[in-house]
């Protein structure tokens, strides 16, 4: 097999790149796709905070394992499989249990800092950007988080003003200059998954 194509996915939180990677492996399908998500590669927090997660700040590049991403990365591109790790955002630990991952023609890495992390930049052989207005990204973040995962308006908000949005600023943003295509997000992302289907097929 040749070796699989790796495309990084990042923007900020409700920025659509997670809509993208899915509508594009659809596509693709799952003989030829498959999505690897930042979110799985949460560091285990149980030492740093005695097992009480309230304060970690998942919107910091150091919460996150990204040595061991870029290393799964690798493995993938020579051929190899990966168990990717699952963290337990009830307990923040990382669970026993693991996801098997096969190689495959492309790889789509999804996450918000991925462009922040020198050591995966290096195992992507592109990268895309969705630069997403920050009144757009807090409305579906809001709408998501509330109907989805079960937090309340208020808390969202907070947790927007207090760590999404400095980190955002901080880290996501500026990690826009190594991608090699950005998507002004208007809602609508059929140029781009049109684009990446002609490309990739
Ligand atoms: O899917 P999305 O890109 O929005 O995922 C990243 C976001 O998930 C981060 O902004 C982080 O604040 C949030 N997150 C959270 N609670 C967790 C883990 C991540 O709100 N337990």
């Amino acid at each position: 097999m040749e070796a699989p194509y790796i495309i990084g996915v990042a923007g900020g939180s409700g920025s659509g790149k997670t809509f993208f990677a899915r509508e594009l492996q659809k596509i693709l399908g799952d003989a030829q796709c498959t999505i690897l998500y930042q979110d799985n590669y949460y560091i285990d927090q149980s030492h740093r905070f005695d097992g009480d997660g309230g304060s970690v700040n998942f919107d910091h590049p150091e919460s996150l394992d990204f040595a061991l991403l870029a290393k799964d990365l690798s493995a993938l591109k020579k051929g190899k499989s990966i168990k990717v790790p699952i963290y337990d955002f009830a307990t923040h630990t990382r669970k026993k249990e693991t996801l098997d991952c096969h190689p495959k023609k492309i790889i789509l890495v999804d996450g918000i800092l991925i462009l922040d992390s020198a050591l995966v930049r290096e195992e992507l052989d592109e990268a895309i950007f969705f630069d997403t207005p920050e009144e757009l990204r807090f409305k579906r973040r809001l709408e998501r988080d509330v109907h989805e995962r079960g937090r309340t308006a208020e808390g969202v908000k907070k947790q927007f003003d207090l760590q999404v949005k400095p980190m955002h600023n901080q880290f996501v943003e500026p990690s826009k200059s190594y991608a090699q295509t950005i998507v002004k997000d208007f809602g609508d992302y059929h140029e781009a998954i049109e684009f990446f289907t002609k490309k990739l097929t």
